[in-house]
């Protein structure tokens, strides 16, 4: 049931969290499926609603950073991060606290959790108002494109009979960057809105961790439409269908009739990160031979949009 987000339906949200429930809600990054992060069958729900593997643990969102500290330690290089990027589409890997009472199964009994203050009013009036910290994986099946719209968070999960707040279309559409400090050195295990370039002003971010060891979720094969794809594409063939970006003009072949998305006709890569998975989505319901999609530069949050790109062609 997707319900316009006001203050009735977040109290209605907040019973069904109390009640150790899950419910689906808009961030500024992607729809998050959330549930009480201190409920152990709250938490296995998830899994269970998603189909994903328990070794993959999950984000716990916070509204605020002294909550945040109650339950984990934030170093003082991460609290700048912290103070410049939340509320934002950042994640930490950080330490539990003696005594956290975050539920093991979300951190995949990692010692490590991931913590986010999400930037979008509706999330943040959601964890405000419960008052406890909720875990929420991206709301969609296990290894498919995250949604970016409550309707898309609808069939994303099949149309399983979920609570789902709408609160528009979500303004970054691309996961949080992941930062892991957990173990003396900064890596990032998932690029995002916020670069590599944005985080080296306040740390050293190292390269030596392996993204596929260190990220559970980090799969090679994730964000997969159920079509083929095909990346970098200068010529489209019969049959294909386009994701463009830019000028696509040039890509078209002069006879035959092709479907043609653009992600960012003026060549924005932050429109092109808001309407990536939407597009992937709705490429993907017309069954094509394969989505062809042009070459997107790789600089700035371009170097997120290629990563969730390349994975969801990888066909591993
Ligand atoms: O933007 C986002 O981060 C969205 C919204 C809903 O906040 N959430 C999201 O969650 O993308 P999810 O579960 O789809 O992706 C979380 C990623 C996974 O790749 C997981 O392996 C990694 O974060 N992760 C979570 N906790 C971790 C930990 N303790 N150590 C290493 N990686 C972790
Ligand atoms: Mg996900």
């Amino acid at each position: 049931m997707i319900l316009d987000a006001n203050k009735q339906v977040i109290k209605t949200a907040v019973c069904s969290l109390m009640r150790g429930d899950v419910v689906v809600f808009p961030t500024e990054t992607v729809y998050g499926l959330g549930g009480d992060a201190t409920n152990d069958l709250a938490v296995a729900k998830i899994y269970q609603i998603k189909n994903r593997p328990t070794f993959n643990p999950l984000i716990a969102h916070f509204f605020c950073i002294e909550q945040a500290q109650e339950y984990v330690e934030i170093p003082l290089a991460a609290y700048r991060l912290a103070q410049t990027f939340w509320p934002g589409p950042m994640t930490m890997i950080l330490r539990r606290k003696e005594g956290c009472s975050i539920s093991l199964l979300a951190s995949a009994g990692l010692e490590y959790i991931g913590v986010r203050i999400p930037n979008h009013p509706v999330a943040l009036a959601l964890l405000k108002t419960f008052g406890r910290p909720i875990v929420a994986p991206s709301a969609n099946m296990s290894t498919k494109i995250s949604p970016t719209s409550a309707k898309d968070a609808m069939s994303a999960l099949n149309n399983q009979n979920l609570l789902i707040i709408d609160g528009g279309k979500c303004k970054v559409g691309i996961e949080s960057t992941i930062i892991d400090l957990s173990y003396g050195k900064a890596t990032i295990l998932r690029p995002g809105a916020i670069t590599r370039e944005d985080i080296s002003k306040f740390m050293k971010i190292s390269d030596e961790a392996s993204t596929e060891t260190k990220s559970p979720g980090q799969m090679k094969r994730h964000y997969s439409p159920n079509s083929s794809m095909r990346l970098n594409v200068t010529h489209l063939r019969p049959e294909e269908v386009l994701l463009g970006f830019g000028n696509a003009k040039d890509v078209w072949p002069s006879s035959g009739e092709h479907i043609c998305l653009n992600l960012s006709e003026s060549g924005d890569l932050g429109e092109a990160a808001a309407n990536l998975f939407s597009m992937l989505r709705e490429l993907d319901q017309l069954n094509p031979s394969a989505i062809a999609v042009m070459p997107i530069p790789n600089e700035g949050i371009g170097v997120a949009i290629n990563d969730r790109l390349t994975r969801a062609a990888s066909q591993k």
